[in-house]
């Protein structure tokens, strides 16, 4: 049971057992996830809605991810502890290693992830080679929403699926050491965690990632709102809070999550 590290993830990426990632906001919910044997707890901006009610992630603040990821750090040991870089906190390489250092310094985050493809892969290389290490997220990236128009599966024509793969290439070449893809078409995650060598956690991104993530609120049923369509509610069912991220975190590493109703074609 000793601490998760990179090695861990990419020794588990390398010998095909399965990660399980699962977002948490504070000490109580890092300690159930902890004791649930989740191997990478996410800070995510996802915060911003299942947190703070907001409409979006747009107006999570660093400010915000700092405190809510030093709360994480106080409640776990094992995992480990990847904090979100919220909208328009990376806009230049000094402005994210600055912020990336808050998170780090100040929160406690062992990894900092950042949304975007190209256009991030300065900053990628900026942060990396300063001994900051970045979880890239491609596909459905929620801080685009405005643009995206919608929250929709990306990546269904060749174009867009070629964009994404070129775009993980690249991230990976700049030195991030893990990839959050999500919303994507089950093949070309499959495609895309074959590609690279290092971990791909998807989010209704198929069965062929190299480990999964949830936001808790989604698998706990707690979610305001409709919950998406590649979410399951472990909550049903489950005798406490405890055995439904344990049944989770089983799944994940049983493959048994998703199932095919969670993916898209
Ligand atoms: O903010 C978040 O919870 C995330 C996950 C959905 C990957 O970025
Ligand atoms: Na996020």
């Amino acid at each position: 049971n000793s601490k998760v590290t990179i090695s861990t993830l990419d020794a588990m990426k390398s010998e095909g057992r399965k990660i399980a990632v699962l977002t948490a906001y504070d000490a109580s919910f890092s300690r159930l996830a902890d004791a649930a044997g989740v191997e990478v707890i996410l800070v995510g901006d996802s915060l911003g809605m299942v947190v703070q009610g907001q409409e979006s992630t747009l107006p999570v603040t660093v400010e915000e991810m700092v405190y809510h990821t030093a709360m994480v750090k106080r409640g776990c040991s094992r995992p480990l502890i990847v904090a979100d870089m919220p909208f328009m906190s990376h806009g230049t390489p000094r402005q994210a290693l600055d912020n990336a250092g808050r998170l780090m310094k100040e929160g406690g985050a062992h990894m900092v992830k950042l949304e975007g493809g190209h256009a991030q892969v300065e900053t990628v290389r900026h942060l990396t080679d300063r001994a900051v290490p970045v979880c890239a997220h491609l596909g459905l990236m929620p801080q685009s929403i405005h643009q995206l128009g919608g929250y929709k599966v990306q990546g269904r024509d060749s174009n867009s699926a070629e964009r994404i793969l070129a775009d993980a290439h690249e991230l990976q070449e700049a030195g991030a050491q893990m990839l959050v893809l999500e919303c994507v078409p089950e093949l070309l995650a499959r495609e895309v965690s074959l590609a690279l060598s290092i971990p791909v956690i998807g989010i209704g991104a198929g069965r062929s990632c190299d480990g999964q993530v949830l936001v808790l609120h989604d698998m706990l049923g707690i979610t305001l709102g409709k919950a998406p369509r590649f979410s399951h509610d472990f909550m049903a069912g489950a005798a406490s809070i405890e055995s439904a991220i344990r049944a989770y975190v089983q799944a994940v590493h049983n493959g048994s999550f998703p199932a095919e109703e969670h993916c898209f074609k």
